[in-house]
């Protein structure tokens, strides 16, 4: 199968194309990427050796309507697979909103509308559990909740669902929703929670904390997740929305502090900062749809999953210097000319 993956030099984008590569010879992967602040192809180095003919990288935007026809049409791609979008909440707050409406709305729409013209198989488009909103210390959303967004970031996600789920609808384009939890695990961008802190952990720099630090994210680690969205290509059925959650719920400062117990270093390197402009209290999924149609179930527990990120970030210092002091962009000119 020829796929199409949008934002593949990201933190979830690249975990699932190395996660698809690995499993199975039977897909050839285009990843585009515009390779912004967040995009890094560093993060496929090892991929680009071992699998060059299953696997192509070309720089550009999910909005260049003209390249992603011909990208559909030269590479004969049956399934298109989005996770590209801007997405981190404080930027979506603090620098404005609008590159999150350019790529994550208007990016959706010339992928869809694109997708209609070409004979695209599958499409699955990578959402979050912001889109529903949020909730106080009771409840949990299902596939049923309404969409009620709070931020920026979560309102684009939010319109992209909907633009989504109306193709499905309108034209019968082969569309499935996936919203997930918040996920940790090797490559992340270090300016989202938990590689912030553990990156700021070692290098005793002080770990800042939104407010009372009591908010509560619920977790899953990337392996988990990109399994979920292999089974979901697989086995699930078109015009569905799925939730991949786990029950891994933690306040952040919990979070902090067993970050720091990991490390063994004092809870002194805690900073309560400012909090985020409307930040959400908690968000909780139920997972029982694709658990019990899909057969899903989360397998790396958040301990296990925090040990494994803490080592890989522990061992890939270079990386982390990299990206910290955006040295990584040097990179695209010396090894692949971009
Ligand atoms: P990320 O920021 O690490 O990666 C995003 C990638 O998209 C980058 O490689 C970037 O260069 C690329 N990109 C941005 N704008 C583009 C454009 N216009 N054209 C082409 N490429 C573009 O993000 P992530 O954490 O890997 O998230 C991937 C997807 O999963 C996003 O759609 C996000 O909304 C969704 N999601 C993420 C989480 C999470 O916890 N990380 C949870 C739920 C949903
Ligand atoms: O829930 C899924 C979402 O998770 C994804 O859709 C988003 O793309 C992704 O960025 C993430 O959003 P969050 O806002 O939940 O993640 P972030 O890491 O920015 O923040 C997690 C929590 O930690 C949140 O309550 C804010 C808080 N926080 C964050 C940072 C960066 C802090 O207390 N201090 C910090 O420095």
């Amino acid at each position: 199968m020829n796929i199409l993956v949008t934002g593949g030099a990201g933190f979830i984008g690249s975990n699932f194309i190395r996660y698809l590569l690995d499993l199975s010879d039977e897909y050839f992967i285009i990843n585009l990427d515009k390779l912004t602040y967040s995009g890094n192809l560093e993060n496929l180095k090892d991929v680009k050796k071992g699998f060059s003919e299953r696997y192509k990288f070309l720089k550009g935007d999910i909005c260049d309507r003209e390249k992603v026809r011909d990208i559909i049409k030269n590479y004969q791609i049956e399934a298109i697979i989005n996770f590209a979008a801007e997405t981190h909440v404080d930027r979506s707050i603090k620098e404005g909103s609008k590159l999150f409406i350019r790529t994550n709305i208007l990016g959706t729409e010339t992928l869809l509308s694109e997708g209609l013209s070409g004979n695209i198989r599958l499409y699955i488009q990578i959402s979050t559990d912001e889109v529903y909103g949020s909730l106080g210390e009771e409840g949990i959303f299902t596939e049923k909740s309404v969409l009620s967004p709070t931020n920026p970031y979560s309102a684009s996600k939010a319109s992209a669902d909907l633009l989504a789920l109306s193709y499905f609808r309108t034209f019968g384009f082969p569309v499935i929703i996936v919203r997930s939890c918040n996920n940790f695990g090797p490559y992340r961008f270090p300016e989202k929670l938990i590689p912030l802190l553990i990156t700021n952990a070692i290098e005793d720099k002080y770990l800042p904390i939104y407010g009372e630090g009591r908010n509560v994210r619920e977790w899953i680690f990337v392996e988990d997740f990109c399994r979920a969205v292999y089974m979901v290509m697989n086995k699930s059925k078109l015009g569905e929305v799925y939730n991949i959650s786990t029950g891994f719920q933690k306040r952040n400062i919990e979070v902090a502090e067993l970050i720091l117990k990991k490390f063994n270093k004092g809870k002194d390197l805690i900073r309560f900062v400012e909090d985020r402009k409307g930040h959400d209290w908690r968000y909780s999924m139920d997972f029982s749809k694709i658990k019990n149609e899909i057969g899903w179930n989360p397998g790396i527990d958040f301990e296990r999953g925090l040990d494994d990120t803490i080592r890989w970030y522990s061992e890939n210092s270079r990386w982390v210097k990299n990206v910290k002091s955006g040295e990584y962009l040097k990179y695209y000119e010396k090894y692949y000319g971009l």
